[in-house]
C-alpha cells in the first residue's frame, strides 16, 4: 500500500512565484525582453529545465541583467539593496517574494528601526536567510543552533525565524533566550506549510516500512523532510524522479510513505507513485505465478532468486522512462488527422501532437508517416496528462535549425526568414522553428515606416548574433540587400572598360557636374565633360532623369570611381570648322561675353567668334553694353578664321546697311578726329617755338 503525506508537493510562495513568472513570459512573450530570475526560481532542476525552455534565465546578481530588462525576485526575496541596485540598473522588478517572508522582513525593519538586535534563526547561507538580514540593518545575526544561541551576549532581542526550520530547533532557541535574557520578543515565522509538511511526513514515516522522500538535492525543506523520515523510518530514500526509486527494496515492502518537498511538481509525484504502483502489481502476479510453480516441482531457491532478479531487470528495464528533454526512438503503431502515437519500449507510449510535427501548410499526416516507421523526437513531458510521454519532432529538429543559423552566422551565409509578427522596434521572423528578432532599421535600405507591411513575407536575411541560450538571433535584411548591391557593383564594375560608351540615367547635380547611373554605379560626368561649350551648371545642359549616351573616361578601382564624358560622342567642332563655316559667311549666334574690346558670339558649343568694338555698328561705339547683351541671338559675318590660333573675327555691322544719319554721323565724328588731331599738332609747333624764344631770351640776359 502506497500512502502520500497529508501536506506534499508546492506551498503557496512556490505556486504564486510560478504563476507570476507563467504571467510574465505571456505577457512579454515575442518582444526582446529578457527575462531573468537571480538564482533559481525554486530548488527543482525539472521545472527550471522548463523555465529556461521558455526563455527564463538565471542570473547571480542584478549587473549581469541588461538594462530594461525583467527580473523576477523569486519566494525566497531579496535584500532591500537588491531593489535599489536593480533600480539604478534600469532593471524591471517583478516581485514573487512569498508574502509570508516579506512579512519578515517588515517585522526585521521595523524592530532594527527601534534600535532592537535582530536574531535569525536559520541557514545562513540560506537565499531567504540572506534576503531577511539585508532588510535587519547593522546589528543583526544568524544563528542555527543551541550552541550558537548560548554565545549570544547582547540583549533587546527580536528574533525571528526561516521559513522551513523545525519546531524543534526554533523551541529549544526560544526557551534558552526566554530563560536568560530579558529584553527578548520571539516572533514565531515558521511557515505553517512547513510545519504541516514536517510533521505530516513524520507522522507517516513512523507507519511506514519503507519512506520515498521526493525533491530536488538542493531544496532545503526536501532535504530537512529526509531528515525527518529518516529518524522515524529505516528505509528512507531520497529520490528526485521515477528513476531513482529503489525498486528492489520497494517490492519487499508493505507499507510504503510518500512525501514530497515545497518545491515538487504534482506531475513528478505522480510519476513517482504510479511507477510504483505498477511495479508492485507485477511483482504481486510474478509472485502467484511462482506460488503455482512452486507446488509443481521441488523447490530450488537459487533458481528461484534467478528469476527474481531477471525479472526485476525486466522491470527495471520497461519501467525506465524517458526523461525530459531526451532524444527517444520509437515505432509508429498509430497515424491519426491529429497526431502520432509511438512505442518507445516503455511502459508508456510516445505522442507526437500535430503541432509538434513540422509540417508545411496542412499537409497531411497519413500521407507524411505511416505505422512501422521509426522516428526520433524529443521527450517534452514525461506524462502529457492521459499517461502517455509528450514528444516533439519541432524541438528535436529545432536543434539543426539552431546548428543552420549558427553556421549562416559564422559563414556569412544568407537563410529564409518568415515574417510573422509586429513587435516593438521590429518584426519576429521564423527560419524554420528558429525565431529571430529584425530591428525595424534592418527591415530595408530604405526608410521603415511601419514594419506590419512585412508580415507574411519571407525576406532573405544575414544573421547577426545569435545568443542559443537564450533562444535569441537577430537577423537583418539590410545587411542581405547591401550584400546584393554590393554584388551587383562588382558585376557590373567588372564588365567596365575606359572608353567604353555606356548607357546611364542623370541621378543628381552638383556644382561640378552631374552623377549619372550606370547600371548600379554612380559615375562622375564632370561639367567640362558635358559640352563643348562652357556651362555655368550641368542644368544648362541635362534634366534629372534623362537618359545619356556617356563615354567611361577613367576607372579607379581603388576608390571606386568612374569619370564620365557626354561631349565626347561628338567630334570637336574646331576639327570639322572647314565643313561648315568659311570667311564671308553670315552667321547666327549667342552673344555669351562681353569685354571692354569687343563681344563674344557662340557658334555653336565650343565655337566662340569676336565682334570686335569697331565692327559691331556703322556708328562709333564707346560702350559695347548700350548696343549688346549678354544672350542677345544676332547676325554676324566672317571676317577671318585663324585655325592655329583658334580664333574666329566676326562683324556684326557688316551684316547690316548704314542709314544716312549714320553715316552722317560717322562723317562728322570723323571731321572732328581730324580737327582735333590738327589742333593738336598746331598746339605742339606752338609750344616747341615759345620754347625756342624762352631759352634765347635766357641766352641773352646771361651775357
Ligand atoms: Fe512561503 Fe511557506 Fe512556501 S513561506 S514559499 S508558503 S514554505
Amino acid at each position: 500500500m502506497i500512502k502520500v503525506a497529508e501536506h506534499a508537493g508546492f506551498c503557496f510562495g512556490v505556486k504564486e512565484a510560478l504563476r507570476k513568472t507563467e504571467e510574465t513570459i505571456e505577457k512579454y512573450r515575442g518582444q526582446d525582453v529578457e527575462i531573468y530570475t537571480c538564482g533559481p526560481l525554486i530548488h527543482n532542476r525539472i521545472v527550471t529545465g522548463e523555465l529556461k525552455e521558455k526563455g527564463v534565465f538565471e542570473i547571480q546578481s542584478p549587473d549581469e541583467a541588461v538594462s530594461g530588462s525583467i527580473v523576477i525576485i523569486r519566494s525566497h526575496g531579496e535584500p532591500e539593496e537588491f531593489y535599489r541596485e536593480a533600480e539604478k540598473l534600469g532593471l524591471q522588478i517583478v516581485d514573487a517574494t512569498c508574502p509570508y517572508v516579506s512579512k519578515i522582513h517588515r517585522l526585521v525593519k521595523d524592530a532594527s528601526a527601534e534600535g532592537r538586535n535582530i536574531l535569525v534563526v536559520g541557514d545562513a547561507g540560506h537565499p531567504e536567510v540572506l534576503g531577511t538580514v539585508g532588510w535587519a540593518g547593522s546589528r543583526c545575526q544568524v544563528i542555527d543552533s543551541l550552541d550558537m544561541a548560548r554565545k549570544v551576549d547582547f540583549d533587546h532581542i527580536t528574533m525571528v525565524a526561516q521559513t522551513t526550520i523545525t519546531e524543534e530547533l526554533w523551541r529549544s532557541v526560544a526557551d534558552y533566550f526566554q530563560s536568560c535574557k530579558e529584553d527578548f520578543t520571539a516572533i514565531h515565522t515558521i511557515c505553517s506549510a512547513t510545519t504541516e509538511r514536517q510533521k505530516s511526513c513524520e507522522k507517516l514515516a513512523g507507519e511506514s516500512d519503507l519512506m520515498v522522500v521526493i525533491g530536488d538535492r538542493k531544496s532545503a525543506n526536501s532535504t530537512k523532510l529526509f531528515e525527518i523520515a529518516s529518524k522515524n523510518c529505516e528505509k528512507t530514500y531520497f529520490v528526485e524522479n521515477p528513476t531513482d526509486l529503489p525498486l528492489k527494496e520497494i517490492i519487499k515492502c508493505d507499507r510504503i510513505g510518500v512525501a514530497a518537498g515545497a518545491s515538487t511538481p504534482e506531475r513528478i509525484i505522480k510519476e513517482v507513485i504510479a511507477t510504483m504502483s505498477e511495479v508492485l502489481t507485477e511483482n504481486k502476479e510474478m509472485m502467484s505465478q511462482d506460488a503455482a510453480v512452486n507446488t509443481a516441482v521441488e523447490e530450488d531457491e537459487d533458481e528461484e532468486m534467478n528469476m527474481m532478479n531477471d525479472f526485476l531487470e525486466q522491470i527495471d528495464k520497461s519501467l525506465r522512462l524517458p526523461n525530459r528533454g531526451e532524444i527517444v526512438e520509437g515505432e509508429i503503431v498509430q497515424v491519426t488527422s491529429r497526431e502520432i502515437v509511438v512505442n518507445l519500449g516503455c511502459k508508456k507510449d510516445g505522442v507526437i501532437p500535430k503541432d509538434e510535427l513540422v509540417l508545411e501548410g496542412e499537409q497531411d499526416l497519413n500521407v507524411l508517416y505511416k505505422e512501422g516507421d521509426v522516428i526520433q523526437a524529443k521527450v517534452i513531458k514525461t506524462d502529457d496528462g492521459d499517461g502517455n510521454i509528450l514528444l516533439s519532432r519541432k524541438k528535436l529538429e529545432v536543434i539543426e535549425h539552431w546548428d543552420e543559423i549558427n553556421d549562416a552566422l559564422d559563414n556569412k551565409l544568407v537563410v529564409n526568414a518568415k515574417v510573422v509578427k509586429e513587435v516593438k522596434g521590429g518584426v519576429i521572423a521564423m527560419y524554420k522553428e528558429v525565431s529571430g528578432f529584425i530591428p525595424m532599421s534592418q527591415l530595408s535600405d530604405k526608410f521603415v515606416e511601419k514594419a506590419d507591411e512585412f508580415i507574411g513575407k519571407t525576406l532573405p536575411v544575414k544573421v547577426s548574433r545569435v545568443d542559443q541560450k537564450r533562444n535569441k538571433a537577430v537577423f537583418s535584411h539590410k545587411a542581405y540587400l547591401a550584400e546584393e548591391k554590393q554584388k551587383k557593383v562588382q558585376e557590373v564594375w567588372d564588365a567596365l572598360h575606359v572608353g567604353d560608351v555606356v548607357e546611364g540615367v542623370v541621378m543628381r547635380f552638383t556644382d561640378y557636374g552631374a552623377f549619372v547611373d550606370i547600371g548600379g554605379i554612380d559615375g562622375l560626368l564632370h561639367i567640362s565633360e558635358i559640352s563643348w561649350g562652357k556651362l555655368k551648371h550641368p542644368q544648362e545642359a541635362l534634366e534629372i532623369g534623362q537618359k545619356v549616351q556617356v563615354k567611361i573616361l577613367s576607372m579607379n578601382s581603388e576608390k571606386g570611381k568612374i569619370s564620365l564624358g557626354l561631349k565626347q560622342n561628338q567630334p570637336e567642332p574646331w576639327m570639322i570648322i572647314d565643313e561648315k563655316y568659311q570667311v564671308g559667311q553670315v552667321i547666327e549666334g549667342k552673344v555669351v561675353q562681353i569685354k571692354e574690346y569687343g563681344a563674344f558670339v557662340e557658334l555653336e558649343p565650343g565655337l566662340d567668334g569676336l565682334v570686335h568694338i569697331s565692327e559691331i555698328a556703322h556708328k562709333r561705339v564707346t560702350n559695347i553694353a548700350d548696343e549688346l547683351t549678354v544672350g542677345q541671338e544676332v547676325s554676324a559675318k566672317i571676317l577671318e578664321i585663324d585655325k592655329e590660333r583658334r580664333r574666329i573675327s566676326l562683324s556684326i555691322k557688316e551684316t547690316i546697311e548704314p542709314s544716312l544719319m549714320e553715316e552722317a554721323a560717322e562723317a562728322v565724328s570723323e571731321a572732328i578726329e581730324k580737327g582735333k588731331e590738327m589742333i593738336a599738332e598746331v598746339a605742339e609747333d606752338v609750344a616747341e617755338k615759345v620754347a625756342d624764344v624762352v631759352e634765347d631770351i635766357k641766352e641773352k640776359i646771361e651775357d
